[in-house]
């Protein structure tokens, strides 16, 4: 019904979004993570299916539903949601990424269960994952569209600059995680937004679902 009532205007284009958080094991019961509910990913998807897309959401570890129209790909390590994600884009229209993915892993300790059996500290070394959003700029067509989000704990533009050019995206959206009610965990969302052609623009804070509509809009200026 929803559908029926919102604006078709992205009818056709096949949308790929990461979202969540990645988790990457150390031992046989332990991993590293990070708090990501997902949200700003689901909104992105959820806007994206009721304006006519055809949505593959590849998700990290999350706690979320979505409608039978979309799909969805669960993954767990950054690894699996790069190599997901890699299978995927030649088929897409749209990329956006949203997955807080760790950007280290663990060198894995083993299989079993680490016993602390008397240390007093603990070292583990980290190995670097792939830039799963890059990956994605680097193979991008002429034809495709890649929107990336930034997350920082201070003024979010020179960042989102960097970023936007680094990973060959078309829209940046950034904020600073730090502030009240933006980031993770949260309904809301304080957003820079930037494009490639450097329209920048600073929105209030806004329900991610606004957020996501807005970016949707914003996308499909040109
Ligand atoms: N991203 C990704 N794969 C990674 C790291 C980040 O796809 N391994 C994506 C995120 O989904 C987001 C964008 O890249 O859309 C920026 O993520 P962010 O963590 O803000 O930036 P990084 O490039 O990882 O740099 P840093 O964490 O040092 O700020
Ligand atoms: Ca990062």
């Amino acid at each position: 019904v929803l559908r029926a009532i919102s604006p078709q205007d992205l009818a056709g284009q096949r949308v790929l979004v990461t979202l969540g958080p990645t988790r990457e094991p150390w031992d046989g019961v332990r991993f590293w993570s990070n708090p990501s509910s997902g949200i700003m990913g689901a909104c992105m998807a959820m806007a994206a299916h009721l304006r006519g897309a055809d949505v593959t959401v590849v998700a990290g570890p999350v706690d979320l539903v979505f409608p039978s129209g979309i799909t969805v790909i669960p993954t767990q390590t950054a690894l699996e949601m790069h190599a997901a994600c890699l299978d995927l884009w030649p088929l897409m229209d749209i990329g956006c990424a949203t997955a807080a993915v760790a950007d280290f892993r663990p060198e894995p300790h083993g299989p079993g269960k680490f016993k602390k059996s008397g240390a007093t500290s603990l070292h583990i070394d980290f190995v670097p994952n792939p830039d799963i959003l890059k990956s994605l700029g680097d193979s991008k067509r002429a034809d495709q569209r890649l929107i990336g989000f930034a997350a920082e704990t201070c003024d979010p533009r020179d960042e989102a600059a960097r970023k936007l050019k680094a990973k060959g995206l078309d829209l940046i959206a950034a904020n600073d995680v730090s502030r009240h009610g933006s980031g993770f965990r949260t309904p809301t969302n304080e957003m820079y937004v930037l494009d490639a052609a450097g329209r920048a623009e600073s929105w209030p804070l806004l329900p991610k679902t606004e957020v996501a509509w807005r970016l949707w809009d914003h996308l499909l200026l040109d």
